[in-house]
């Protein structure tokens, strides 16, 4: 099978005018994108992605933001597509996070780190189910050349 990731733009991206700027590098890169939407997540939505961070400190607050605007969610697909995508996001916190990665560059605060993205196939898959039916999921030839 085809590795996919879930990834969503938290809502200081929106705000910020960096949708573009985000996908643009992952399109650089290569990683295609199968499914794309703008919307505002419920609460249900979102205790269900973070549902592993439940009591934790930062919870609420993470909960909190992530309500407070709309954020974009997308599927993207590739040759080791979950790896590739948390080394161009970089570390969670951006002081942590290379300078050339996207929170490296462009993220001030652990919780508005700019983007989302599932960290294994398990919950990229029962992420992506969250927010998208499978209908919703395109099939197309991206034309560019893998070299691997
Ligand atoms: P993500 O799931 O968002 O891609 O980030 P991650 O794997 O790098 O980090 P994770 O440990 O899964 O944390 C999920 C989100 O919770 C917020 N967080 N805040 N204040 C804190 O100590 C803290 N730790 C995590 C971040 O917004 C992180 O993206
Ligand atoms: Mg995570």
């Amino acid at each position: 099978m085809k590795e996919r990731e879930f990834l969503f733009l938290k809502p200081n991206t929106v705000r910020r005018g960096l949708v573009g700027e985000v996908i643009s590098r992952l399109e650089r890169r290569g990683i295609k994108i199968i499914a794309m939407k703008m919307i505002m997540a419920t609460k249900d939505q979102v205790e269900e992605l973070y549902k592993e961070h439940k009591g934790k400190d930062f919870y609420e607050d993470l909960i909190e933001f992530v309500l407070s605007g709309p954020v974009v969610v997308m599927v993207l697909e590739g040759p080791r597509v979950i790896d590739m995508v948390r080394h161009i996001i970089g570390n969670t916190d951006p002081l942590k996070a290379s300078p050339g990665s996207i929170r490296g560059e462009f993220g001030m605060s652990v919780t508005k780190n700019i983007v989302h993205a599932s960290d294994s196939i398990e919950n990229a898959e029962r992420e992506m189910k969250i927010f998208f039916n499978e209908k919703e999921l395109v099939e197309y030839r991206l034309d560019v050349q893998h070299d691997l």
